[in-house]
């Protein structure tokens, strides 16, 4: 008994934990699919707990009926068990009765897989401001970031992304790459993002806030750090949002922005892009507006001025694996270079 509680032990702690993250699905943790802010990621809750009950009852079923077996049939020195061979009528109820479930599951399945990628006139609110008006977010998975541009706004931005609620929003999925997965797990289900291949979903915030999405398909060696965070925005404050990222970057103020600038054009512009000057690399994230975003790498560290330097400093110690290139800047640069980016609002 103490042996078989000591190998189960490990594995109920795991269970408890699993349940308990489950249920609290704190605002920190990513994948809280349990409190949903669109009809898209709700659908995908209803079935969650659909299945789970259901399976809930199967068990209880099965586990029942095997207590009652294991009870009523035990070894009695006194009797000789009854010999059978098959049992036409209970093979068939079994086999009828688990294709019905499993094809029930299945259509349900089906049809939130409609519900998940697409926004129903239905759930369209009255009071939006854009009723039936979609904005199309063209969204680009790259190693290890993600590209996010509004082509009927022509803003591109990187890792963060801003939309208005109550507004449907068409994601356009692409990849540069590898294969990714976009996820939102409060928004939106997981749709693949395949090389060469265009794929589509929808969502429809319902509640502002910032929510948390991830990677959902492996992807290479820094596939856990290539997060991003999307802004859900009252009209008000998405509309101020846009007209900032369009207007062209902040020019420097200071002699060390200015410096700053200058070292950015030597070493960084072959790969990022500040709109309005002559740095144009498209490899990695447009930093056009990088000052006003909260979070730098791909979600991984916090936007400040010190998170900047160190990974300024050594990228691949923050980050390993990643593509951004060690560019041994001395101490000087270096501060330039946070001046000058950090004042990218
Ligand atoms: Cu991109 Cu995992």
């Amino acid at each position: 008994m103490q042996s078989t509680w000591s190998h189960l032990r490990p594995y109920l702690i795991l269970g408890l934990a699993a349940v308990a993250t489950a249920a609290t699905g704190c605002a920190e943790v990513p994948t809280a699919i349990f409190r949903p802010v669109s009809p898209g990621a709700g659908a995908i809750q209803s079935l969650s707990v659909y299945l789970l009950v259901l399976a809930g009852l199967v068990l209880l079923l099965v586990e029942t009926l095997l207590l009652l077996a294991v009870f009523r049939f035990r070894n009695r020195p006194e009797e000789m068990a009854v010999q059978t061979h098959g049992n036409l009528r209970l093979e068939t109820g079994w086999t009828v009765a688990t294709a019905i479930v499993i094809f029930g599951i299945l259509g349900l399945t089906v049809r939130t897989m409609g519900e998940a990628s697409s926004v129903p006139e239905a759930a369209l609110p009255q009071s939006s401001a854009w009723p039936g008006d979609t904005l199309v977010l063209r969204v680009v998975g790259v190693q290890w970031w993600w590209r996010f541009e509004y082509p009927e706004l022509g803003i591109v931005t990187a890792n963060e992304v801003h939309v208005p609620v109550d507004r449907p929003i068409k994601l356009q999925l692409e990849s540069a790459d590898v294969i990714h997965s976009f996820w939102a797990p409060r928004l939106a289900g997981k749709t693949d993002m395949i090389p060469g291949q265009v794929n589509y979903s929808a969502f429809l915030a319902t509640e502002p806030g910032v929510y948390e999405g991830e990677c959902a398909e492996f992807c290479g060696v820094e596939h856990a750090r290539m997060g991003f965070r999307v802004f859900v925005d009252s009209a008000a404050d998405f509309s101020a949002w846009v007209r900032s990222q369009q207007s062209p970057a902040s020019t420097p103020t200071s002699e060390e922005q200015r410096a700053g600038q200058e070292a950015f054009q030597r070493a960084c512009s072959s790969c990022h892009a500040v709109a309005g000057t002559a740095a144009a690399g498209t490899l990695g994230p447009d930093l056009t507006h990088f000052g006003s975003r909260t979070t730098l790498a791909a979600n991984t560290l916090s936007n400040t001025p010190e998170n900047l330097a160190r990974w300024l400093r050594d990228p691949q110690g923050v980050k390993p694996g990643n593509n951004m290139p060690d560019l041994r800047l001395d101490q000087a640069t270096l501060e330039q270079l946070v001046a000058y980016l950090e004042s990218l609002k």
